[in-house]
């Protein structure tokens, strides 16, 4: 059987980079070995990926990501592609809505023309954390901030026949993230201060690297929430962390979102842990946080001087 060609959007960005590595058979640091969603691990030549990072194609440029879906001839897009810098993003409204929203159109348009799968990549952040539970993907979204906004409005730009996963608090190795910060101030032994009242949950880049697999095997169409099992606060990761590198509980001071100094730009939500229950009543539930944020830790201790 011939591979499944593959092109990967935003392959620069840290879910990008753990997925191509993935899909051409190379160990990605931090990965669980034997873990696989649909109990298939990844066959030799089993895929061919293309990997475009920003340089290589601007999601913004309608023809451009015609053109080049259309000479690529996948059989499925993986669209990582994103604006993701959260507060930035409040006052740079045009830039963030032409990337997540009108870029997320135009790789459905092109999938489409090209008779490629598309698996678009959503976020936590379409909700209000108004919930009294954990969000299931038929939960009605209410972004509170521009980034959420755009992320909505690029799911809705998504055909029915679409893949959206919708995951959250993203963290990979070799990524720049909060538990990044969190481990540097831990190693240099210094306190850190984090809120207690944001509730979600982890979601660690390899782990999610080994659903999108599972995904682009099946193809199945429409919405899935996906991440690490167990939710948590920031606080909570503070103090896991904490604790990884054998601090005490005083290294980690739980606040709450109002005495964060500055306030940050963008509201977030109280809430926004995902129910990923539609998933793992079809394949394998990713492993727990706690599982995941170690093996994150041992292998960017390992190449973190
Ligand atoms: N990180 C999280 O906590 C989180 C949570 C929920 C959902 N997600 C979603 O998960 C997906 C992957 O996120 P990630 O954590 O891997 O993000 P990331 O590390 O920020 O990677 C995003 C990539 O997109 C690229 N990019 C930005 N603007 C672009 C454009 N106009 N055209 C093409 N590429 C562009 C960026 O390149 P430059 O850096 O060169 O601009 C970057 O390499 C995104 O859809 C994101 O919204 C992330």
């Amino acid at each position: 059987m011939r591979p499944t060609r593959v092109v990967v959007t935003g392959a620069g960005g840290q879910v990008g980079r753990d997925l191509v590595d993935m899909l051409a058979g190379t160990v990605v640091p931090g990965q669980d070995t034997g873990f696989q969603p649909d109990a298939r691990p990844v066959g030799r030549d089993e895929f061919t990926v293309v990997a475009l990072t920003h340089q290589d194609l601007d999601v913004r440029d309608r023809d451009q990501v015609a053109a080049t879906i259309a000479s690529r001839a996948p059989d499925v897009v993986v669209h990582l592609a994103a604006y993701t810098a959260v507060d930035r993003a409040e006052r740079d409204v045009a830039t963030c809505l032409a990337v997540n929203a009108d870029g997320t159109g135009h790789l459905s348009d092109a999938c489409a023309a090209a008779g490629a799968h598309l698996i678009a990549v959503s976020t936590d952040y379409v909700f209000d954390g108004q919930s009294t539970r954990a969000y299931v993907e038929t939960d009605a979204p209410h972004p509170r901030s521009v980034y959420g906004i755009s992320k909505w409005l690029g799911e809705r730009r998504c055909r029915p026949s679409d893949t959206v996963v919708r995951t959250s608090w993203v963290m990979g190795v070799r990524g720049r993230s909060v538990v990044h910060v969190i481990a540097q101030r831990a190693r240099a032994g210094q306190p850190v201060r984090f809120v207690d009242d944001q509730r979600g949950t982890v979601t660690v880049a390899a782990d999610l690297a080994r659903a999108l697999v599972t995904l682009i095997r099946e193809r199945p169409g429409g919405l899935w929430h996906v991440a690490n099992a167990g939710s948590l606060t920031w606080y909570e990761l503070a103090r896991f962390v904490g604790g990884w590198f054998g601090l005490d509980d005083g290294f980690a001071t739980a606040i709450t979102t109002a005495e964060l100094e500055p306030p940050p730009l963008a509201p977030r939500p109280t809430r926004s842990d995902l129910d990923t229950g539609r998933w793992q009543a079809r394949w394998a539930g990713l492993p727990p946080w706690t599982e995941g944020v170690d093996r994150l830790l041992g292998a960017w201790t390992a190449v973190t001087p």
